[in-house]
């Protein structure tokens, strides 16, 4: 790549203190049915329904709930990668819905996204250097390619990735926990102001869970804003200072996490609690 897309103004979206870093206003996403077995049309699906929220600068929402409650299309949602059906999602103060091209592209760029499923989300024929600087070269052109190697060494060593595969091929020679760590490498080497995060550490251990939460909390206490999306509510705990709680794509409870986990309000909230393992 010779040279840098062209480079929207990125400070042509407003972020005066006041502004909400996100501001989501009954956001539903609702996806039409495929057609079923001899072609009779099944139920559409709202994924997501009437569903508000808002982020400032530097604050953390945990989004907790079951498999199929809607946390991945409410992040796709907010990236525009799923149209909302109804309802606004406003970005640095300004609606996403009414931005121009270049200024969709602008805040894109202030945002981290780490996927899900680091099988499906990685470039297979990048080595790791390569993944994890893929959108530095992008954004700044192959001219600044040192800066982004430094950048890619340093990131990946603070998340604790071994040097020896930092020239494997991702499609080779990757763990899961290890592909997890190149997304999030990814994720955060345009420093974003806002990450949104899919289940980011279901495929650590204990250690390297750990290892991936500190630098997260490292870029929050900078003023990083940030949503993370978990089944887990010890997670949830532990990663962010508010929760919301979702089922079938509604918020059903949201508040400061530890005072949700020791008194939840919501029968939902209660039963993801009891059902956590216990010593
Ligand atoms: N592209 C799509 N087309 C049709 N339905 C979809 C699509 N994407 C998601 N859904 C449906 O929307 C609902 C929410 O899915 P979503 O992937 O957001 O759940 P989730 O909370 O992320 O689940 P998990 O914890 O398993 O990742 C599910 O019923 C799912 O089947
Ligand atoms: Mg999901």
């Amino acid at each position: 790549m010779s040279g840098a897309i062209d480079s929207p103004n990125l400070t042509s979206l407003p972020s005066s203190p006041e502004d909400a870093v996100l501001r989501v206003n009954e956001l539903g996403v609702r996806f039409k049915a495929h057609s079923g077995l001899f072609g009779r049309p099944g139920e559409d699906v709202w994924a997501v329904k009437s569903l508000s929220l808002s982020l400032e600068r530097g604050e953390t929402l945990s989004v907790v709930g079951e498999s199929g409650s809607g946390k991945t299309t409410l992040l796709r949602a907010l990236l525009g990668l799923a149209a909302p059906t109804t309802g606004s999602v406003e970005l640095w103060g300004r609606s996403v819905a009414a931005m121009s091209y270049d200024e969709r592209l602008a805040a894109r760029r202030r945002c981290g996204y780490m996927p899900q499923d680091p099988y499906s989300s990685l470039p297979p024929t990048l080595t790791v250097l390569g993944a994890v600087m893929e959108p530095w070269i992008i954004v700044h052109g192959a001219g600044r390619r040192e800066e982004g190697m430094e950048r890619a060494r340093s990131t990946l060593s603070e998340l604790k990735l071994p040097e020896e595969v930092w020239g494997a091929r991702v499609r080779c020679s990757l763990s899961g926990g290890q592909r997890q760590r190149v997304a999030a490498a990814r994720a955060l080497i345009l420093s974003p102001e806002l990450l949104l995060c899919d289940e980011p550490t279901a495929m650590q251990d204990v250690s390297t869970r750990g290892e991936v939460l500190e630098v997260l909390s490292r870029r929050v206490a900078e003023g990083m804003s940030m949503i993370l999306v978990t089944h887990d509510l010890l997670l949830a705990r532990r990663a962010a200072s508010r929760a919301l709680v979702l089922r079938g794509g509604s918020a059903v409870e949201e508040g400061l996490t530890a005072d949700m986990l020791r008194n939840p309000s919501h029968p939902y909230t209660r039963a993801l609690l009891s059902a956590l393992p216990r010593l």
